[in-house]
C-alpha cells in the first residue's frame, strides 16, 4: 500500500474540504432513459437535467463553490457603473495574473469574439497548439482560419508525455514563415487543451513560444480557461516549477503573454469571463467593444454576485488543495477504467476522463460518429451524460463531405468538488458492462444538422435498432427493475 503524501502522485485522491450543501439526484429506469435520449435527438446537450443522474457534460459553471464565495456574493454592490464589486474583482484579477489591465466579459467566448473582431482580418491565419470550438468559429466568422501546431503525439491516445498539449515549435516557425508575419494577427496558446483530453502545456514550452513571438513581434494570446488544472500539472511535473509557488508559476505564465483571456465558468468556479493585458494600447483597442457587446466596463455582462464569487475563486485557485482535486479525481477514475481495459486517453489530463471512442467502437466508421454514439450509449446504461468531442464537434468540409476528427472522444467531465469516489466507481462499473457489450452499439446519423457548431443543438437518430437491443440486453443481465 502506497501512503498518502502531498505533492506526490497520490495513491488515492483526498478531499481537502467537506460537503455542506447537497442536491438530491434521481436515476430514471433504463427504459425512461432511452426515451429521454431519443427525445433529445441523441445529443446529450439536449437532455433535461432532471433526466440526468450524474451530469458529466462539463465543468463549465458547474464546479462547487466555496463557503467564502457564497458569502462574498451577498456583498455585491449592484450598480451599473463604478460598482465596488468591480474594483474588488479588478484587484483580485491584477493580483492573480500580475497584469495591470482588465476587461470584463460575460464568458469565455465573448472574449474570443472581441479578440477576433479587433485583430482578425479576412485571410489571416491564427497559429495555435489546438483549436477550441468557439475560438475557431469566431476567427472564421471574421474571415480568418486556424492552423494547429500540435505535437505529433498530441493526438495519440496513449502516451507518457506529461505535456502533450505543448506547441510544436518547428511547426509554429514554419507556419509563421509560410503565411508571413503580416497575416498572423496573434498566436494563441490554449493552456490545457480542451479537445484532445485536457492535456497541459509546460512552462518551458510556453516560454519558448513566447520567445518566438517576441522575435517576430507577434502578439501571444493565452486562453487560460483551463489554467487551474494546468497549474497543477506544472507544479507536479515541470522541473522548472518545482521550487515555485502556484502564484509564482502563474506570474511566469503571465510574463509570456500579451493578452490572457479566460472563461470564469471554469477558472474561478463562478460564471463570467475576462481579458487581461499589460499594454494600455491593447486595452484601449479592445475596451471600446465591451459596452457594445457585453455591458458597461465595470460589469461586462456579468452579474455582480458572480463577480464577487469570481474575485474569491481566483484567489482560491492559488491553493494547491483546490487545483489538485480535479486532476487527482480524474486520475483515480482513469486508473479504475484502465483496470477494466476501457480505452482512455493517457496521460490523464484535466477537465474529465476522456474515453477513446475510436478504440472502444472500432466497428463504427467516423462518418457514423462513434463518440456521439458512445455518449448516447453511456447515458442509456448509466444515466450519466458526457460530451461528444469528435467528428460531430467538427465542421463538414466545403464539399459537404464529413471531416473525420483527429480524435474521437467522449469526455466525462468532473466538475470540481461535485462527485464522490462511489459515483466514479459506479461509472466504471457501467462503462465496463458497456465495453463487454460494445458490439451491440451502432452509429448515428443527423436528422437536423445546423451549419454552425452543430454539436450544440443538432439532432441525430440511431442507424438501426441498436439502442433497443442494448436496453434489452441490460434488462436480461440485470433484471427488469434494475436501474
Ligand atoms: N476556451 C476553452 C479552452 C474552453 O474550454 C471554453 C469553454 C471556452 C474557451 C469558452 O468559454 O464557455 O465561457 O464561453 N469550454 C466549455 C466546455 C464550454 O464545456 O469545455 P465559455
Amino acid at each position: 500500500m502506497q501512503h498518502f503524501a502531498r505533492f506526490q502522485a497520490a495513491p488515492f485522491p483526498m478531499e481537502m474540504h467537506k460537503v455542506r450543501v447537497i442536491q438530491k439526484l434521481t436515476l430514471l429506469p433504463i427504459k425512461e432513459r432511452l426515451a429521454a435520449i431519443v427525445e433529445a435527438g441523441n445529443n446529450t446537450f439536449l437532455l433535461k437535467n432532471r433526466d440526468v443522474f450524474l451530469d458529466m457534460l462539463t465543468d463549465s459553471g458547474t464546479n462547487a463553490m466555496s463557503d467564502r464565495q457564497i458569502a462574498a456574493m451577498s456583498l455585491a454592490d449592484d450598480s451599473y457603473a463604478g460598482s465596488e464589486t468591480f474594483f474588488r474583482l479588478e484587484a483580485s484579477v491584477q493580483d492573480f495574473f500580475g497584469l495591470p489591465f482588465f476587461l470584463p466579459a460575460h464568458q469565455g467566448r465573448a472574449c474570443e469574439h472581441i479578440l477576433a473582431k479587433v485583430f482578425v482580418k479576412p485571410g489571416n491565419v491564427v497559429p495555435m497548439n489546438f483549436h477550441f470550438t468557439t475560438t475557431r468559429a469566431h476567427i472564421m466568422e471574421c474571415g480568418g482560419r486556424v492552423e494547429e501546431c500540435f505535437l505529433d503525439e498530441a493526438i495519440r491516445s496513449e502516451s507518457d508525455n506529461r505535456f502533450k498539449g505543448n506547441m510544436d515549435l518547428h511547426k509554429l516557425e514554419n507556419c509563421i514563415a509560410s503565411v508571413g508575419i503580416n497575416n498572423v494577427p496573434f498566436v494563441r496558446v490554449e493552456l490545457g487543451t480542451n479537445l484532445i483530453g485536457g492535456q497541459p502545456i509546460s512552462l518551458s514550452n510556453l516560454e519558448a513560444v513566447s520567445a518566438i513571438c517576441r522575435k517576430h513581434q507577434l502578439l501571444l494570446v493565452i486562453d487560460s480557461s483551463l489554467l487551474s488544472d494546468n497549474l497543477y500539472f506544472m507544479k507536479m511535473f515541470d522541473p522548472l516549477c518545482e521550487d515555485l509557488s502556484i502564484k509564482e508559476i502563474n506570474h511566469r505564465i503571465s510574463a509570456c503573454a500579451d493578452i490572457i483571456y479566460f472563461s470564469a465558468r471554469k477558472l474561478s468556479s463562478a460564471r463570467g469571463g475576462g481579458l487581461v493585458m499589460r499594454d494600455k494600447l491593447l486595452f484601449d483597442k479592445m475596451k471600446v467593444l465591451i459596452p457594445l457587446y457585453e455591458g458597461f466596463l465595470t460589469y461586462g455582462g456579468m452579474s455582480v454576485r458572480e463577480m464577487e464569487a469570481m474575485a474569491i475563486g481566483l484567489q482560491e485557485t492559488l491553493d494547491f488543495d483546490m487545483i489538485a482535486h480535479g486532476p487527482q479525481f480524474i486520475e483515480a477514475f482513469g486508473n479504475k477504467a484502465k483496470e477494466q481495459n476501457i480505452p482512455v486517453i493517457t496521460p490523464f489530463g484535466g477537465l474529465g476522463l476522456h474515453v477513446d471512442a475510436r478504440a472502444f467502437l472500432e466497428h463504427i466508421p467516423g462518418e457514423q460518429y462513434p463518440a456521439g454514439a458512445l455518449a448516447a450509449a453511456i447515458y442509456i446504461v448509466s444515466g450519466a451524460r458526457g460530451m461528444e468531442r469528435g467528428t460531430i464537434s467538427e465542421n463538414r468540409n466545403p464539399d459537404g463531405s464529413e471531416h473525420v476528427a483527429s480524435m474521437e472522444l467522449v469526455r466525462l467531465a468532473l466538475p470540481r468538488r461535485v462527485f464522490t469516489l462511489s459515483q466514479i466507481t459506479y461509472m466504471v462499473d457501467r462503462l465496463a458492462w458497456l465495453y463487454e457489450n460494445r458490439a451491440l452499439i451502432g452509429g448515428l446519423t443527423f436528422v437536423d444538422e445546423p451549419t454552425i457548431m452543430r454539436f450544440f443543438i443538432g439532432r441525430l437518430a440511431p442507424i438501426g435498432d441498436w439502442q433497443t437491443r442494448l436496453v434489452d440486453k441490460f434488462i436480461a443481465d440485470f433484471g427488469s427493475d434494475a436501474l
